[in-house]
């Protein structure tokens, strides 16, 4: 393929819109909040925090490094920078990393979509809590309704993606970061303004450090690797539509405040109402689907915010799964040859067919082990071999490359766009992607294998 026609970003605020859209998704509104709420609070968010500035930011820098100095998807850009050698194979671990994380991703996508509707359409109104907990537990369940939501997430991803790099992911992201940004504030105002509100934002801001165990900083590290879309190549692959004028290092410090902002301004938005209405927050990853709609439920103007959190959950999630999407595509794309048309209908098939027993095994099939040495279901079992494994791995061996492999001129010239920006960070950006950034994902990663737990660690 001519890397002249490659698509690039055309303004700074699109670069930003786009990565910061990657970035904020499920992860900063479903999840972040609901493992927030699970380990104890304000301790957990500090370590979160340590964790995005020490090793988050550096590895989303050399992941945009490698993109835009390779101009190339993640294994073309591998393949460019250590000819020879098998180091492009780190580039198909993230493309299998992406088809196991979109299919389950569409999923729940999907069940934010069915939301949107129900919120609409009354369907909590004057429910009790245990109702409202039979509704989700009885869809998420049922057989077709989920599938039918998963094709339709997918078929929007798709759409976007067959846009092209400017027309769609630009656009659609430099629309809907703003509304999302949006509808979030709003919900905060709601939220902080209930009477009780205090408690919760005491929750989330005042930290007990008796709280905090080995098991919740490793769960903060590999959030904060799941919540940035690093270690599979999405931020490779938007890195090199990066035009070569940015300061990249600039760019990747904004996409990373950005994130944490948004994930802090869900947990505004979720734990006062949580803690003004009585309900635990632990209560895992039913939260933003069993108990908003009850909290919801019980405070004035309940329905219109309820339909406005699941649009905001829809929209979070639409700009996130693009960035997966064209990281399988771009693949397609420039390695193979193929018509951007039809490596998007492709690689969307694919993680659709693949999507449909991760729905299947919250029901008919959950019965199913898909991997004999894992006790888990199919959905179960891709977000765990992706989460704690593939994620992890790719991430280490990205920052390792780069720390290692690659030529410290070349990486400085590629920084400072020729000089054009000051790249005094260089050293301790080196340092952490040489010793630091390695040493620790490889803690979790063992921490994901379990292999601590046997040794008595954490
Ligand atoms: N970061 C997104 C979220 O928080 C999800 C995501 C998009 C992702 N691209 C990724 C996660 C690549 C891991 C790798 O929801």
């Amino acid at each position: 393929m001519d890397l002249k026609n490659r698509g690039s970003f055309g303004t700074k605020l699109g670069i930003i819109a786009a990565a910061a859209g990657s970035a904020i998704g499920l992860g900063n509104i479903w999840k972040f909040p609901y493992i927030t709420g699970v380990h104890g609070g304000a301790a957990f968010l500090i370590v979160y925090l340590v964790c995005i500035v020490l090793v988050g930011v550096t590895v989303m820098l050399a992941e945009f490094t490698m993109g835009r100095l390779t101009q190339r998807n993640g294994v073309g850009a591998f393949k460019a920078l250590a000819p020879g050698t098998k180091w492009y194979l780190v580039g198909f671990l993230g493309i299998l990393a992406g088809f196991f994380i979109l299919s389950f991703y569409s999923v729940v996508a999907g069940w934010t979509v069915d939301y949107i509707f129900k919120a609409a359409t009354g369907a909590f109104t004057g429910k009790s809590a245990a109702e409202i907990g039979g509704i989700f537990g009885g869809f998420i369940s049922y057989w077709y309704a989920p599938i039918f939501w998963h094709f339709c997430f997918m078929f929007c991803t798709a759409g976007v993606i067959v846009m092209g790099v400017q027309k769609g992911i630009e656009k659609t992201s430099k629309i809907l970061m703003p509304v999302l940004l949006f509808i979030l504030l709003i919900l905060c105002v709601r939220a902080v303004t209930l009477p009780g509100a205090s408690k919760g934002l005491a929750f989330l801001f005042s930290p007990n450090w008796a709280d905090l165990d080995g098991e919740a900083i490793l769960v903060a590290l590999g959030h904060a690797f799941f919540s940035l879309s690093l270690g599979m190549g999405t931020m490779l692959i938007y890195g090199s539509y990066i035009q070569k004028k940015e300061n990249l290092g600039l760019i990747a410090v904004q996409v990373s405040v950005a994130d944490t902002v948004i994930a802090i301004l869900a947990g505004v938005a979720i734990f006062p109402a949580v803690f003004a209405f009585g309900i635990e927050p632990g209560a895992g990853p039913g939260l933003v689907f069993v108990t908003l709609p009850n909290v919801f439920n019980q405070m004035p103007g309940g329905q219109f915010f309820c339909f406005l959190f699941f649009v905001l959950l829809a929209l979070a999630a639409l700009t996130s799964s693009v960035s997966i999407l064209e990281c399988l595509v771009s693949y397609l794309i420039e390695e193979k040859g193929i018509s951007r048309k039809k490596a998007t209908i492709a690689m969307a098939s694919a993680c659709f067919i693949i999507g449909i027993p991760c729905s299947l095994s919250m029901g008919v099939i959950s019965d199913f082990r898909p991997l004999p040495f894992l006790d888990k279901n199919f959905f179960d079992a891709l977000d765990y071999l992706s989460a704690n494994w593939l994620l992890p791995l790719g991430g280490m061996l990205i920052s390792y490359f780069v720390g290692w492999k690659l030529d410290v001129k070349e990486l400085s010239k590629e920084l400072s766009s020729e000089g054009k920006y000051s790249i005094a960070y260089m050293p301790i950006f080196v340092f952490i992607c040489k010793f630091i950034a390695p040493v620790i994902i490889f803690i979790v990663f063992l921490h994901g294998l379990g292999i601590l737990n046997w040794i008595g660690l954490f």
